[in-house]
């Protein structure tokens, strides 16, 4: 059976985006359709016709992107009925899995929507592409987190780890096809 999968992301320095790409490609590549959706210029609903949603919003200070938390606590009825995942962006992910469980965890108690997978994939620090004060801030982040962090402000570092991202995409084809067998058995 072909699924149709609908991947609303928010993303702020863009590896968000590349993440979601990357998974709807996945998607694509078993012979399902993906449609990716930029939370910061779509609307604010899940359309119809989906088969599932895969949810993605990366980290700043903290705080998952503020226009996906809104639009799952929007959508959080749709999100329940239909199998539905969820992935997070962060440094943290790279080097201190606690504090990124510790993000997805806050997410689910602003939204109360229990996504039936999750993902914790490693973000970016794109120093070429800060400003000055973000580009020193990161550094100062940068060394103070556990996980061996770039610190060379001349480079970008990218810690996704995108056999991470295939597994989580293929658990989800697994996981929404198993439901599918069940329910209509
Ligand atoms: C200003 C700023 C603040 C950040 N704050 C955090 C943070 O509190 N915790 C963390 O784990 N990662 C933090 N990050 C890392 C981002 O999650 C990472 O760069 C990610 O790739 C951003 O994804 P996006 O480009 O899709 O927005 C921060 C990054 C920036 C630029």
């Amino acid at each position: 059976m072909m699924a149709k999968i609908f991947i609303p992301y928010g993303t702020t320095e863009g590896q968000t985006a590349k993440i979601a790409d990357y998974i709807a490609d996945v998607i694509r590549h078993y012979g399902h359709e993906a449609e990716l959706a930029d939370l910061n210029e779509s609307p604010d609903r899940i359309p119809d016709g989906y088969d599932g949603v895969i949810v993605g919003a990366s980290i700043h200070m903290g705080e998952h992107n503020k226009r996906v938390v809104e639009f799952v606590q929007k959508n959080r009825d749709t999100l329940q009925r239909l199998p539905s995942a969820f992935f997070s962006v962060s440094l943290a992910a790279h080097g201190d899995t606690e504090e990124a469980e510790g993000y997805v965890e806050h997410l689910e108690e602003e939204t109360a929507w229990r996504p039936a997978r999750v993902g914790l994939f490693g973000g970016a620090l794109l120093y070429t592409h800060y400003g000055f004060v973000k580009r020193h801030m990161m550094k100062r982040i940068a060394r103070n987190k556990p996980g061996h962090l770039g610190t060379d402000l001349s480079r970008d570092y990218v810690y996704t780890e995108w056999d991470g991202v295939t597994r989580f995409a293929e658990d989800f084809l697994d996981y929404l096809a198993a439901g599918t067998a069940t329910t209509s058995g």
